[in-house]
């Protein structure tokens, strides 16, 4: 392990580490998945018991990945196997999920640049109710071959920020464009908040109706907690292997924890009253945000500037997430491969866009192939929320909890004694007890055990 780790890349300045690790959480986790899932799982209940789980199971497991990351200096696989043997899989979990993320994550990401490109052109501006944007998105994505070209104009964006090489491309893209994203949430949040009807939006989002909540909307929260916290499959690993000795890991958690919690709250904020004052339902899936967002814009004063600007940030954000997933599975290839990290890059590259684009023709021409019964995209998403990141998320705290050396963990959060952790002991109780009993119980209801 130690002929890596004097040539690889570390990060520049303070505050780089929370804005690299916040460039990954920040997504479209958080604007267009957190308020579809929060919609189709009853708002306002769904909201706390998302939040307990960012607080109680999230925060202690991103500690936790950042110590294994920043102690073993190696990519997700790597890592694990350098502090255990045995625990290779927890990595290889890592790798196939970001795989399998990346596989519908393109596709998204494509729809928000598509978006992006019709609000310039001000094709998205010629609509008015929310029916009409409903067709113009299902039209949209059941086109067989223009979602496949975003998605694969996004996959090579991605590919290009990587190729420039950590410090350089994912550390400014993240510097510059992380800050700009709140600002413009803010200001749409207080528009949404004055459309007539929003109310009752804000009512669903933030009032809670705990009868509609059953152990799946609890699997579902710690899968969405997960998702946004870019947690369980080793990206924090990744990235924490590029972290400096003086990085204060629970500050960065801490920082990136609130940071991404607060923009899926303002993302709540701006959709549920228009969801409301626009008359949509607010479990229509996928699409929520896409009908949802153009219906707002609309009712703005230079509609066409908000949209454009809007969308930018989206492919910004998303653009930073499939970096970090994208570097998992080049880190990878390139150190446990010993491919050059150009023909690591490329090989993800073209196989995540492969997967991309199968996706991308599974929401259209072949929406009728439904193995399982969802279709591809659905697919992915479904196992790699409610599957692959609980799991790997559970077996980081066994591992991190019980296998890994003790003074290893102690080092790396208080930097070798020189930082004061005081409640450590609750860390080390979260990690260890109540985390792996919370997900063992919520796979086995869900398993239909009890
Ligand atoms: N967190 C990102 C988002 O919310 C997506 C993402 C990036 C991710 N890296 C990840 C999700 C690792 C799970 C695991 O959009």
């Amino acid at each position: 392990m130690q002929h890596h780790s004097h040539t690889r890349a570390t990060l520049g300045g303070k505050l780089s580490a929370v804005l690299v690790a916040t460039g990954s959480s920040v997504g479209l986790g958080n604007i267009w998945r957190f308020p579809y899932v929060a919609g189709d799982n009853g708002g306002g209940a769904f909201l706390v018991i998302y939040i307990l789980c960012v607080i109680l199971m999230g925060l202690p497991l991103m500690i936790a990945e950042f110590s294994v990351g920043r102690a073993s200096h190696l990519n997700a696989v790597g890592a694990y196997r350098a502090l255990d043997r045995r625990w290779s899989f927890l990595g290889y979990n890592g790798v196939l999920a970001a795989f399998l993320i990346l596989g519908f994550y393109f596709v998204v990401s494509g729809w928000t640049a598509e978006y992006m490109v019709h609000s310039v052109t001000g094709s998205l501006a010629q609509y008015t109710t929310a029916a009409e944007y409903e067709s113009v998105f299902t039209n949209f994505i059941s086109n067989p071959w223009r979602p496949i070209l975003y998605t694969v104009l996004f996959a090579l964006a991605t590919h290009f920020v990587i190729a420039l090489g950590v410090q350089k491309g994912i550390e400014r893209s993240a510097k510059m464009l992380m800050p700009l994203l709140f600002v413009v949430l803010i200001a749409l949040s207080i528009h949404s908040l004055l459309m007539p009807g929003g109310g009752e939006g804000l009512r669903f989002f933030f009032q809670p109706d705990f009868s509609k909540v059953t152990p799946s909307t609890v699997l579902v929260a710690l899968g969405q907690a997960f998702f946004s916290l870019s947690i369980g499959i080793g990206t924090m690993v990744t990235y924490a292997s590029y972290f400096k000795p003086e990085t204060n890991l629970r500050h960065t958690a801490l920082n990136v924890t609130i940071l991404d919690t607060l923009v899926a709250v303002l993302a709540g904020v701006v959709i549920f009253p228009a969801v409301f004052s626009v008359g949509i339902e607010p479990s229509s899936g996928p699409s929520l945000v896409f009908i949802t967002l153009p219906s707002i814009f609309n009712g703005m004063p230079l509609s066409m500037v908000w949209s454009t600007v809007f969308f930018l940030l989206l492919v910004v954000a998303a653009l930073t997430s499939t970096i970090s997933l994208h570097e998992v599975i080049t880190a990878y290839l390139h150190e446990e491969w010993h491919m050059s990290r150009r023909a690591a890059a490329w090989t993800t590259t073209a196989a995540t866009t492969l997967l991309g684009a199968v996706a991308s023709l599974s929401v259209g021409v072949w929406s009728g192939w439904k193995p399982f019964g969802l279709t591809l995209f659905d697919l992915l998403d479904y196992v790699t929320a409610n599957i692959l990141l609980p799991v790997g998320g559970f077996f980081t705290c066994i591992f991190v909890g019980w296998k890994l050396d003790q003074q290893v963990l102690k080092d790396q959060i208080t930097n070798n004694g020189t930082l004061k952790f005081r409640i450590y002991r609750l860390f080390i109780l979260l990690l260890r007890y109540f985390c792996p009993l919370v997900m063992l119980m919520l796979f086995l209801d869900n398993l239909g055990v009890f």
